[in-house]
């Protein structure tokens, strides 16, 4: 496990790059001089709940580096169960884990996930690297497009494995931009397409959260029988009000989150 924030950080943000080359493009729309002065909000990380990589294993690279767990979130449509974790500097990025509850769905969906699954390290898993080391299994395109059938979100796990799902620009914190809306048409006029499921802004001032997103960019899988271009990670906008206390409001809103995980849906 990584033993300083910061790299892990910069190491989870290259490896995102990879995949999802328009949010260099975001930070420059944004207006961003140097990067750097885009502050990130959270990442989101994806898993099934199998005892070898459930959420668990996860967030213990997070709690090794003074994370702590601060909510958790249900998602029964999508069958879907998440934490959020904080660290006790409150500059530092929040972290969103969910995990998908394998034993709900079909017999088959649940063979294929098993297969995945076994064919993990378990050595791997508490590697330094273990969260951008991307798939540690073989698929073919097939069995993508069955696991597609019954949830996108095992897909998406099955094709990109481990990484960030997607960073999050904190709009609070940006120089040029007070909302969300701003922030959403500044991107829409530069061509990009937004989550527009349930609105465009999920959440609101009374729920203390307003977020936004991009539908992922399309990067190729190297599947076990071809190669081809897929949804990959998308990019997210959060601005946060204040609570009673005064203070921003930290956690997160499961009624947006739910279709935020749309965002790697493919584009009709
Ligand atoms: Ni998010």
């Amino acid at each position: 496990m990584h033993t300083d924030l910061h790299t892990l950080f910069d190491k989870l943000w290259e490896n995102y790059l990879e995949v999802t080359p328009s949010a260099q493009e975001i930070h420059r729309i944004l207006g961003s001089t140097q990067g750097g002065d885009i502050v990130n909000d959270h990442i989101a990380l994806r898993t099934f709940n199998l005892e070898k990589v459930g959420l668990e294993k996860l967030a213990a690279h997070f709690l090794a580096l003074g994370y702590r767990e601060c909510g958790e979130y249900h998602f029964d449509a999508k069958k879907l169960y998440a934490k959020h974790y904080e660290h006790t500097d409150p500059t530092a990025p929040k972290v969103f884990i969910s995990e998908l509850l394998v034993e709900a769905f079909s017999p088959e969906v649940q063979a294929i996930i098993r297969d995945l699954v076994g064919q993990v390290s378990p050595d791997a898993v508490s590697a330094d690297n273990f969260l951008y080391s991307g798939t540690h299994w073989q698929v073919d395109y097939a069995t993508y497009k069955q696991l597609l059938a019954e949830s996108e979100y095992a897909a998406w796990v099955a094709a990109w494995g481990y990484r960030a799902n997607h960073f999050t620009v904190n709009v609070n914190q940006l120089e040029g931009f007070d909302s969300v809306e701003a922030v959403n048409q500044a991107l829409k006029d530069a061509g990009y397409v937004l989550n527009s499921s349930g609105g465009e802004i999920k959440g609101s001032p009374a729920e203390l959260l307003e977020q936004s997103s991009t539908m992922a960019d399309k990067a190729e899988v190297r599947f076990a029988d071809q190669t081809l271009a897929i949804p990959s990670c998308f990019y997210e906008f959060a601005k946060r009000y204040p609570k009673a206390d005064g203070q921003l409001y930290s956690g997160f809103v499961a009624a947006s989150a739910d279709k935020i995980f749309e965002s790697t849906d493919a584009v009709m």
